[in-house]
């Protein structure tokens, strides 16, 4: 089978598709044929050598993916023919063939894509996560989306919007704020022009915001906690360097600044994500968005996409 590898660390170039030997599902494992892989942006850290998960040399890039299960190993409760998501593989997903735990194997409902469903896991389970396993956000709450016309943007805000929550969002770009404002946001801030955070008070009559969904700590960490009502959380979910802040903001408001990693969920928390997720695919409140599909041949491009501003939903591979 064909497969993106990765021999050394370094820029997109590094990833090459390549033939590899067929894969042999072991107990408790499926082999999935991969009709699309999602990518993210850790997989560009990944690549580069610099994330915390450094894998072994060489290894194929992707977590996320969707497509259908082709083979199933001992004691693994699963299907053949069955279209699944995935939320996790042992051997990437940037390939036509991934092996998975069973248990990270989830059924797409009929209504979804291929490529839908590998917009599903990292995006959704996190803006799940970041709501509220860690946020604790209810239904009669503020929230700010800061980065919603991405992955988990757009997943943060329709299921924040699904919760009954208000939701603000911020896109860089006129396409990104018509994209936020369709999927839920009840208004959509020009995260590039100046003072833009200023309007915060006025949309929430004075109080200020609940949750903060944060995807670039680094830029807007201090000033987040300026804009926070009294008891807020702001979930750090990306952040690429350091910021400066002022902890008496976060005094004064008795504010939390919550870190989270999907990678730390456990078991027990990430079959709750799961379940609820698959409630809100069937009821029509979450549709992922995939704003660009790409040939496997192009996971180099792709990359570089990733990581330039003008987000739109997803990227994903179509091997
Ligand atoms: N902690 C975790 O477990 C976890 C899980 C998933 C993702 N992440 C991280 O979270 C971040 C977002 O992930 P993603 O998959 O949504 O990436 P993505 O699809 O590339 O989206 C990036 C988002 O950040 C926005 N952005 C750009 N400049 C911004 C600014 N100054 N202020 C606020 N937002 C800004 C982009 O908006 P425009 O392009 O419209 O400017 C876009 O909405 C990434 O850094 C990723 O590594 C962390």
């Amino acid at each position: 089978m064909k497969a993106i590898r990765v021999d050394e660390f370094g820029p997109p170039s590094v990833m090459k598709l390549e033939n590899v030997p067929d894969l042999v599902t072991g107990p408790m494992q499926v082999l999935v044929q991969v009709k699309a892989a999602g990518v993210n942006p850790a997989d560009t850290y990944t690549r580069l050598g610099t994330y915390a998960r450094k894998p072994a040399l060489p290894y194929t890039p992707g977590i996320d993916g969707a497509g259908i299960i082709v083979s199933v190993g001992e004691g693994a409760k699963a299907k053949v023919g069955s279209r699944v998501y995935l939320s996790g593989t042992v051997t990437g997903s940037y390939a036509e063939q991934a092996l998975c735990q069973a248990a990270d194997v989830h059924p797409i409902p009929s209504q979804l894509s291929f490529s839908q469903g590998a917009a599903v896991n990292i995006p959704y389970a996190t803006a799940y996560r970041a709501l509220f396993q860690r946020a604790k956000a209810k239904g009669s709450e503020s929230v700010l989306v800061h980065g919603a016309s991405g992955g988990v943007g757009v997943a943060a805000v329709q299921i924040a919007n699904a919760a009954g929550m208000n939701v603000i969002g911020t896109a860089g770009t006129e396409r990104g704020r018509e994209l936020v404002m369709k999927e839920g946001a009840q208004h959509v801030l020009d995260h590039t022009a100046p003072n833009y955070m200023d309007q915060l008070s006025t949309l929430t009559q004075g109080r200020g915001i609940d949750v903060i969904l944060e995807m670039l700590a680094n830029v807007n960490l201090g000033k987040d906690l300026k804009v926070l009502a009294p008891g807020g959380r702001v979930v750090v979910i990306g952040s690429r360097g350091t910021v400066q802040l002022d902890p008496r903001d976060a005094m004064t408001r008795d504010a939390e600044i919550l870190g989270m990693l999907l990678f730390n969920t456990s078991e027990p928390a990430k079959v709750a994500i799961h379940s609820a997720l698959a409630k809100g695919f069937e009821d029509g409140s979450l549709r992922p968005i995939v704003g660009k599909e790409l040939p496997l041949s192009e996971a180099p491009r792709a990359h570089e996409e990733v990581m330039k501003p003008g987000a739109y939903g997803k990227i994903v591979l179509i091997p």
